[in-house]
């Protein structure tokens, strides 16, 4: 941490001294934010030029810290103290697509979508965690943490690996993709599969990081957020710096949409961008808890729920960064909806049909496009950008039973979707090894 930011807890406002464990304020318990005096003056900032042409002349460097597409924004980041010792792999730099097929499907004239799953450990989750990694190794610390649905610890585990840290990872048992089960065993995490769902995890680990001296890495951390609000930034450079209408993001614990709402407000008070988009939040019916604390509260009291969803991602019902997330929605006027099983695989599906692909916790953002579109919230000839959060190969099982046509198997989704979800399913065709066998299905396919 550098004189110019600070830890201010959200909910009373005290500035921290000393941490907590749980980067909880040790007033009120609530979370915590980085707080940069610095933005209250863009002068103070740009004492080394112009910001977004500094930023685009990093570009050519070789240095690793501009090689990354977090650290080359760092003058939003004043978190660490030596820039050359931050522990990265180069994350970021995530491109833009267009979606034509998907934006026919929404009822967009143009849908553009943000893959994050093109990150080094393949998720959203490497922005944060090369910020709050490199803290962690700043501050001393021998182990990190987590616990998580499967990308955080992927994560988690590639950058203690880099950085020479030992990792420990509680995951729900039978619960998260193989494809990030096998990435932590990979990068040598001390993987412990409990008996328990997220929640549980989460439950365990408060009580491990209190009995232990561990280094937390989920995203109550606020390090983890300031690293991935430079998704936001990175985006509009991307885009010119001409804001789009709407961003969409899918909602688990709700630090990735909290994380990209602080990077769009702190770029509007630093005139980087003269307005704010609308940031809508997306989750699985099964997993619904802000939709239900918007709806039912009006986003003052959280309503935990039993999460179930095969979007294993975001299989979470009581979300740590609510409070943050309720505060983005209020201040750029964001959405927040849900989605239905078969809705997702459909979006998924169409995604992949685009040649781009993503895990089903990403495909939530089409799934709820087609309703924000439905419902008259989104134009057809207004600028929407979809954060696809993770990469296609993270979740193989979920496609192929998907193509098969037995992912959905004894659930009730309606005539439509059932049409519609037979409509996109490909199952491979076993054939004897002969070219006519080929040519007969080549033929009949054309
Ligand atoms: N998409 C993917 C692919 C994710 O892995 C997650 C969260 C989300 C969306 C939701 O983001 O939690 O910031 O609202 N995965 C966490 C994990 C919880 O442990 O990997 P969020």
């Amino acid at each position: 941490m550098t004189e110019t930011a600070r830890l201010v807890c959200i909910g009373c406002g005290q500035e921290q001294s000393e941490l907590a464990a749980d980067f909880r304020c040790t007033n009120c318990r609530d979370l915590l934010e980085v707080n940069c005096r610095v933005f209250d003056d863009r002068r103070d900032l740009e004492s080394g030029g112009n910001l977004k042409a500094l930023w685009v002349r990093r570009r050519t460097s070789l240095a690793p810290a501009d090689l990354s597409g977090v650290w080359r924004f760092r003058e939003l980041l004043p978190i660490v103290a030596r820039i050359d010792e931050v522990v990265t792999l180069h994350e970021g730099n995530t491109p833009i697509y267009e979606l034509p097929r998907s934006a026919r499907s929404a009822g967009v004239n143009g849908l553009l979508a943000k893959h994050q799953g093109m990150n080094p450990t393949g998720s959203f989750k490497d922005t944060g965690m090369t910020a709050a990694l490199s803290v962690a190794r700043e501050k001393g610390f021998r182990w990190v943490a987590c616990a998580s649905t499967g990308n955080t610890s992927a994560s988690m585990a590639a950058y203690a690996a880099r950085a020479g840290m030992r990792s420990l990872v509680l995951i729900p048992e039978g619960k998260i993709a193989w494809g990030k089960l096998a990435q932590s065993l990979e990068y040598g995490a001390l993987t412990c599969q409990l008996r328990a769902d997220f929640d549980g995890c989460m439950r365990v680990l408060g009580e491990v990081i209190h009995r232990y001296p561990i280094y937390l890495l989920n995203s109550v951390n606020p390090y983890r957020i300031e690293g991935q609000k430079t998704a936001a930034v990175e985006l509009m450079e991307q885009l010119e710096w001409r804001v789009p209408d709407h961003i969409v993001a899918p909602g688990g614990n709700l630090g990735n949409s909290s994380a990209l709402g602080k990077g769009l407000l702190e770029m509007v008070k630093l005139g980087l961008i003269e307005r704010l988009p609308r940031l809508h939040v997306i989750q699985a019916e099964g997993a619904n808890a802000l939709v239900r604390t918007v709806r039912e509260t009006g986003g003052k009291r959280l309503i935990s729920v039993a999460a179930e969803t095969m979007a294993t991602a975001i299989r979470i019902g009581n979300p740590a960064s609510w409070k943050k997330a309720v505060r983005v929605l209020e201040a750029t006027c964001g959405m927040v909806e849900q989605v239905s099983e078969a809705e997702i695989a459909i979006a998924k599906a169409e995604i992949g049909e685009d040649g781009i692909g993503c895990e089903p916790a990403s495909a939530a953002t089409l799934a709820g496009l087609k309703k924000l579109v439905a419902q008259g919230h989104v134009k057809p000839d207004e600028k929407t950008v979809l954060i696809l959060t993770g990469h296609v190969l993270k979740d193989p099982e979920y496609t192929f039973k998907f193509h098969q046509g037995s992912l959905l198997e004894g659930e009730d989704s309606g005539r439509k979707l059932e049409r519609e979800l037979r409509q996109h399913q490909r199952a491979p065709v076993v054939l004897d090894a002969k070219a006519d066998e080929v040519l007969r299905v080549l033929e009949s396919n054309s």
